[in-house]
């Protein structure tokens, strides 16, 4: 009698003992979880389109854009394709409200000089593969010779009604996951791509003014992000306080007016037939001085939907210049002949950057340009 009841108060004991440790969890969970949700802001009310309140931080002084009715006396308006009339009717609009934010990305604006080189990757929502694959290749965050690469990817908006919510919730739960997504109410078309790059810079002049460098650039190329490292680390000027601008130039060219382009651009949306020179816009690299430079001549400039040409004109007004770089590829890699291995690693160790890359390829060239076996004879390096 007397040995089962001590036995019931062991175990009752046990019990307790055991319900403490699982509070214990419990209360860590609840710790872990605030901590995310007070670092991650993911903004449900916006998608519920709930009216905003002075807590929401970035809605609070934020009124929908509204089209300008002007825009459509502009001369053969009608003759024009939607894709440019829309361009023209919201051409004005700048601010948007952000859906997800990590204002901590660079470890806060005083501490932001900590990150060499920030990897600003613009992505549609659709492209969850993409993202998936440079997180485990070229954009991995990591110390590489000894400094700090950290990567953000900048989107809008995709599709309609209930299409975009979804879409919306990929990004949030990536996002919750991986910290990586600066997310923008806004159409995520290709004619607002200037759109998105004003408001990255507008973000980075907040929150990362003192990284050294970042790499601009599309989700679809192969950028050789170990190179660029040695390859910024290796210029005089290597803590970002000099205007920099490389990578693929493009000059002597001007808006293309075949209304079948994709980069058609009449004279309703620029009327000179000249653009400044600049930088193809899969990949360049530029320092923070420069993106800092960038942003405060565009606030005079009237958007052009053609995004790299837009960061000519801003440089252009700055009195700067854009210069080419032999390892930026964004008209993709030429080879002397059809006997080449278009994707023989040897070429992908030396260069910086190449367009494009589908995902299974990109994986498996990452993992073939950091095998330790693996040999290169020659200098492949003059190939252009
Ligand atoms: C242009 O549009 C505005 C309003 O949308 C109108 O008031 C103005 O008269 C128009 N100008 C011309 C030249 O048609
Ligand atoms: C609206 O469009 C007209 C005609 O293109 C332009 O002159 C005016 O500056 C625009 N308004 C705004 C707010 O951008
Ligand atoms: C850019 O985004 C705004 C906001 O979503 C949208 O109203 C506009 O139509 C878009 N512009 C283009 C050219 O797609």
């Amino acid at each position: 009698m007397r040995f089962s009841r001590r036995c019931i108060q062991v175990k009752t004991l046990l019990m307790l003992g055991a319900l403490g440790v699982w509070l214990l969890h419990l209360c860590k969970d609840f710790r872990d979880v605030q901590t995310i949700s007070s670092h991650v802001q993911i903004r449900n009310d916006i998608h519920q389109k709930r009216k905003p309140t002075t807590n929401d931080l970035y809605v609070f002084s934020w009124q929908e854009c509204q089209r300008n009715m002007s825009a459509s006396n502009a001369s053969d308006f009608n003759s024009l394709p939607n894709t440019i009339k829309d361009f023209l009717y919201y051409r004005h609009c700048r601010h948007f409200p952000m859906l997800l934010d990590f204002p901590d990305k660079c470890g806060g604006a005083e501490r932001s000089g900590d990150v060499f080189l920030l990897l600003v990757i613009k992505s549609s929502p659709w492209n969850y593969e993409r993202r998936e694959v440079l997180r485990k290749t070229w954009a991995k965050e990591r110390l590489h010779n000894g400094v700090w690469i950290r990567r953000v990817f900048i989107a809008g908006t995709s599709g309609s009604g209930l299409e975009t919510q979804r879409m919306n919730k990929l990004l949030a739960l990536e996002h919750y996951e991986h910290k990586d997504i600066l997310q923008w109410d806004f159409d995520d078309s290709f004619f607002n791509l200037t759109l998105k790059q004003i408001l990255f810079l507008k973000w980075a002049e907040r929150n990362c003014p003192n990284a050294h460098f970042h790499l601009n650039g599309d989700d679809d190329v192969f950028a050789n992000t170990d190179n660029m490292v040695e390859f910024l680390q290796g210029l005089p000027n290597n803590d970002g306080s000099k205007h920099l601008f490389t990578g693929h130039l493009i000059y002597n060219v001007g808006p293309i007016r075949s209304p079948e382009s994709k980069y058609f651009v009449p004279v309703q949306v620029q009327e000179s037939d000249e653009y400044p020179p600049y930088c193809g816009g899969g990949g360049f690299l530029l320092s923070g001085y420069t993106a800092s430079v960038i942003y405060k001549m565009s606030k005079s400039i009237p958007i052009l939907p053609i995004d790299d040409v837009y960061m000519g004109m801003c440089l252009a007004k700055a009195g700067l210049q854009p210069v080419s770089h032999m390892g930026v590829k964004t008209a993709g890699l030429q080879l002397p002949s059809e006997s080449f291995d278009n994707y023989d690693p040897c070429y992908y160790k030396e260069i910086l950057l190449v367009h494009r890359f589908i995902p299974n390829e990109m994986y498996l060239m990452w993992s073939r340009i950091h095998d330790p076996h693996l040999v290169c004879v020659g200098d492949k390096r003059m190939l252009s």
